[in-house]
């Protein structure tokens, strides 16, 4: 049988060394890597990797698409899919900095704890993202809001840059989602009031929330946390907290650990369906989270 070869490609300087391991340990026999990428060179790319195989050794060929821009990614990911032609067709995934696999898995963790502990599903859900501008907080608010939750991107920095995330999310997915400062500790605090859910995603080794903030927020239930990186993103959310208490009015926690775990076998799934599938895929955020919901 043919080998299996995945192609991987970044905008950036570097592929992501955890990629590639994660590429090689799913199955994958040759990796290769590309890096500094435009999206101008995708379609080339592509057909080269498409026309050297066999027809039916097309679906053992694999492109991903890394980099640290869910947008690009996305744009890269189609780029790609639109230069395919039949019957050369390969398989095609984006996970720019492992965000749509941490992204499906922290909402995917987010969606059983929910409906648990407080018989509740994301639809409706008030949800508030911290470091939203990242490429984790921008693809978890539009997995919520894809499920129908009232998603708010609270921008570090005031509300202009989330604002302009909300509208080009709002153009390439059809979804609404609000905006917040949370520049000051009593601005994160006023999110946290009106919020059924934080997701935490800022930078690793920032702290978003304290323990007096938590303590306050009466309307919490969850607080989930993606930083793995001491100081932890939600003072009292543990690396290894999969639903411990926190705080003062019934809330639990999800910390970076929890999260990761399904993250890591969700893009290893992913790699195992590129190699495994006899149809070409073209796998994003979406079929990323369809996997964790069966993996959390
Ligand atoms: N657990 C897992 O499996 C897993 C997997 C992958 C990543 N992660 C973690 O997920 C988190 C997000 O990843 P990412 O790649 O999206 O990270 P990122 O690019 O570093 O950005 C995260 C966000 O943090 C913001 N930020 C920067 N400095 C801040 C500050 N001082 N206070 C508050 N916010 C600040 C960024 O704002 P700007 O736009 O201004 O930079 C951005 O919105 C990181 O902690 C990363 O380590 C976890």
């Amino acid at each position: 049988m043919a080998k299996t070869i995945l192609h991987m490609l970044t905008p950036l300087a570097h592929m992501s060394p955890f990629d590639v391991n994660m590429a090689a340990d799913a199955g994958f026999d040759v990796v290769a890597t590309y890096t500094n990428v435009s999206l101008a060179e995708v379609a080339g790319l592509t057909q080269d990797a498409m026309f050297s195989r066999a027809p039916r050794d097309a679906t053992r060929t694999g492109l991903f698409i890394a980099g640290k821009d869910a947008f690009l990614a996305l744009d890269m990911l189609d780029a790609a899919a639109k230069s395919l032609l039949k019957p050369f067709e390969i398989s095609l995934f984006a996970d720019p900095a492992g965000s749509f696999t941490t992204a499906a898995a922290m909402l995917a963790v987010v969606e059983k704890t929910y409906a648990a502990r407080f018989g509740k599903t994301l639809a409706g859900a008030r949800i508030a993202i911290f470091g939203a501008t990242g490429v984790v907080g921008t693809a978890a608010g539009v997995i919520g809001a894809l499920e129908g939750a009232e998603v708010t991107f609270v921008g570090h920095d005031g509300i202009a840059r989330v604002t302009r995330l909300a509208q080009e999310v709002k153009r390439r997915f059809g979804v609404e989602i609000g905006v917040a400062d949370g520049a000051t500790a009593q601005a994160r605090g006023v999110v946290l009031a009106v919020n059924e859910i934080a997701l935490c995603a800022a930078k690793a080794g920032v702290r978003v929330l304290d323990a007096a903030q938590i303590d306050a927020a009466s309307e919490l239930k969850i607080a989930a946390d993606v930083n793995a990186v001491p100081p932890l993103g939600v003072e009292g959310v543990e690396l290894h907290a999969n639903g411990e208490p926190l705080g003062r009015h019934g809330a639990v926690g999800i910390g970076a650990l929890a999260i990761g775990n399904v993250k890591y076998r969700t893009e290893s799934g992913l790699f195992k369906q590129m190699t495994e599938s006899g149809k070409p895929l073209k796998l994003d955020f979406r079929h990323a989270f369809a996997l964790a919901r069966t993996l959390a």
